[in-house]
This record gives structure tokens, sequence and C-alpha cells, in this order.
């Protein structure tokens, strides 16, 4: 659906109008911005497998274009930025990008930056990363298995992607968590020792139940794996019990709920699981996100967006905001998602921006 055709009215804030609240009472305080809607991995679950179109490059917002975007976000309230992709690593010019959107003031200092990655570059960019500014990092990684990881990210290298870690825990990036989507019959007896391997270099593992993005069309609903299920194959292979907690020290404003191990050698330890399908967590959602191309989406699971790429690129100095606000009015109080893979967005993550 496309600007034009959302019935809902644009709220009027005025000039310059204060934090963004939607109707649900929620405010906005994260942006995720997609710097590109390319990856040079092809996870089964992201990316499609035959070619992708892509538009033009100009298409694609330029990094100024990025930086003015975030220091809009940051008046109306916006205090954390995710920089996402595709593969955000692949633009050039990222280390300057991070430099530049932490120095941006907020209301309680300056904008925090933060990015998630296939950590497949890291090894590089961590150092200079860190020293730009980025204050945390997540990772996306499914298996330990090299063959594994080959197959599910299509092309990947595990040993990059682990040297690439030990390199953004050497740079002092912490707390680094680790995104895990959880696929039954892929990596679900696995999923123990992700876990103890994450325990023991002080990153927090976080699994993902799996989503119907792409219209369903790469979505198998038997590879669902559900988040308690996944939190009792956690606490039997390892021996511990699991206890809800509040994740302070790592929980970003996200949706993941945390849980701590009770007992055995890792007792304290941390893990997160992010249950789109089955523990709704919409009420809390407190993010709006930006494609790569500059497309507003108030909900990773709808179609809605508004096209902010014309609004920085347009003469009209209120049009951003305009657009802003009119999309703010459209988040809804939940996701549409359904276990049968129907009721998400006919896009895949990697052109949203995960
Ligand atoms: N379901 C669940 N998680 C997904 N991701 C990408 N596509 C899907 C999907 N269909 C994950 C990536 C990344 C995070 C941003 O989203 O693994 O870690
Ligand atoms: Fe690339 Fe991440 Fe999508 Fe995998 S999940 S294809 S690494 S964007």
């Amino acid at each position: 659906m496309s600007l034009v055709q959302l019935r809902v009215p644009p709220a009027d804030p005025g000039p310059g109008g204060g934090p963004l609240v939607d109707s649900q009472a929620r405010t906005v305080r994260y942006l995720r911005v997609s710097l590109t809607d390319r990856c040079n991995y092809r996870c089964t679950y992201c990316m499609p497998q035959r070619p992708i179109e892509y538009g033009p490059r100009s298409a694609v917002l330029s990094l100024e274009e990025v930086g003015r975007l975030c220091e809009a976000f940051a008046q109306w309230g916006v205090e954390r930025v995710r920089l996402t992709g595709g593969e955000p690593t692949l633009r050039r010019g990222l280390v300057d990008l991070v430099r530049r959107l932490s120095a941006i003031p907020t209301a309680q200092g300056t904008l925090e930056v933060v990015m998630t990655t296939n950590g497949e570059r890291l090894e590089a960019l961590a150092e200079p990363l860190a020293r730009a500014g980025l204050r945390s990092l997540t990772v996306s990684l499914d298996s330990l298995d090299p063959a594994r990881f080959t197959q599910i990210t299509r092309r990947g290298d595990l040993s990059r992607v682990t040297a690439g870690l030990d390199a953004a825990r050497a740079a002092g990036l912490a707390p680094i968590k680790l995104n895990v989507v959880a696929l039954d019959g892929f990596n679900d007896e696995e999923l123990p020792q992700i876990v103890r391997w994450a325990w023991s270099r002080d990153i927090v593992p976080r699994f993902i139940e799996l989503m119907p993005m792409a219209s369903g069309e790469l979505f198998v609903p038997g590879e669902l794996m559900l988040a308690a299920q996944i939190r009792a194959r956690v606490a039997e292979g390892l021996g511990i019990a699991l206890q809800s907690d509040d994740g302070a020290g790592v929980a970003g404003a996200g949706p993941a709920t945390y849980w701590r191990a009770v007992g055995g050698a890792f007792d304290g330890r941390r893990l997160g699981t992010i249950a789109a399908m089955t523990e709704n967590f919409c009420q809390s959602c407190n993010r709006l996100r930006v494609s790569a191309t500059g497309q507003l989406h108030a909900c990773l699971a709808r179609d809605d967006t508004g096209d902010l790429r014309s609004a920085l690129r347009s003469k009209d100095p209120d049009r951003l905001e305009h657009v802003v606000r009119t999309v703010l009015g459209t988040k809804r109080d939940a996701h549409g998602f359904n276990m049968d893979g129907s009721g998400g967005p006919t896009k895949a993550m990697v052109s949203i921006g995960g």
C-alpha cells in the first residue's frame, strides 16, 4: 500500500512536533536503518534463491541522506539507531557514517549507534567501528558446524565469522549478541552447544522464531521451533533451569525476552528468545524501520510504507515530518503473522532491513 492509499488521516503535529507517539501510546525511541538491500550471504529463510532484481544505485539513500534522517529522528526523541541490511558492512563509508551518527545529540547525550551483521567482514572492521563510536553489535549465526553454516547461508564461511566475533570482543564491543534462527531439523540439536559456546565467550545468544516473510515463500511450517520448545531444549541439553529475567544490561529496546540460567557452571548467564509467532510483543514495540531505499515501515509484518527518500530529496522542509507522522498513524496494535505462513509482508527480510 502506498502512502496515497492510506486511509488514516495524518496527525497534525504542528511545526517541529514532539516525540513520536502512536495511537497505542507507544513512543518510538528506536530506529532501524538498512544501509543496503544486498548481502554477501543468501540465508535460506531470508533471501530467495532466484536472482534478486536491484534498482539503480540512486534508489538507495546516500550516507548524507541517512545522516540527515537520523538527525531528524533524534530531534523527535529517537535515542538509538541500529544499522542493518542486507549486510551493512558492504556499504562503503560505514565507519565514517558511524562516527557521524554517534555525534548526533539526543536528550540523553548522543545517539547510540549499534549494528546487526553477518560477521563476514568484521575481522577488519571491528576495531575501526569501535573507535568510530559503535556501542554494540549483533551477529547472525545459525550453526557452529562449518558445513551446516555454509548450507544455511548458501555461501558463508564460519571461520570468518568466528574470527570477526573474536575481533569484536578484542575491540571491546560489548555486549555482543548472537542472533540464531532456530529451525527444527536443521540446528535444533545444536542449540545447547551454541549457548555453551556463546556463554564461554561472554556473548548473549538469542533465538528467533522463524517468521513468514516474502508472502510465506521462504517459510517451511515444519521448521518452526516455538520459543518455549527452544528454551526447553537448551535447559535439558545443559542440565540447567531457565528463569525469566529482565535482561538488564543486554536488553535493548527490542522484542527479546531474557532468561537466566539457574544452576550448573553457567549460573546467572542469560539468553534471549524472540517469539514473534507465539509470545506477541507488539504492545512494547517502540521502533520504526527504514529500508535501504528510504521506505519507512511501521511494522516488519506489513507492507504499508511511507516514502522518506522523496521527502529527503524534496525542497519542502516539512515533508519529511509529515511522512513520518503519517506512517506512525498506521502503526497497528499487532502484527499479522500466522503459523501457516500467511499474514506476513510480501518483502523478504533482506529488503526491509532485519
Ligand atoms: N525469520 C526469522 N528471522 C529472520 N531473519 C531474517 N529472516 C528471518 C525470518 N524469516 C533474522 C536474521 C537476522 C535478523 C535481523 O533477522 O537471521 O539475524
Ligand atoms: Fe544476509 Fe542476514 Fe539475510 Fe543472511 S539473514 S541473507 S546474512 S541479511
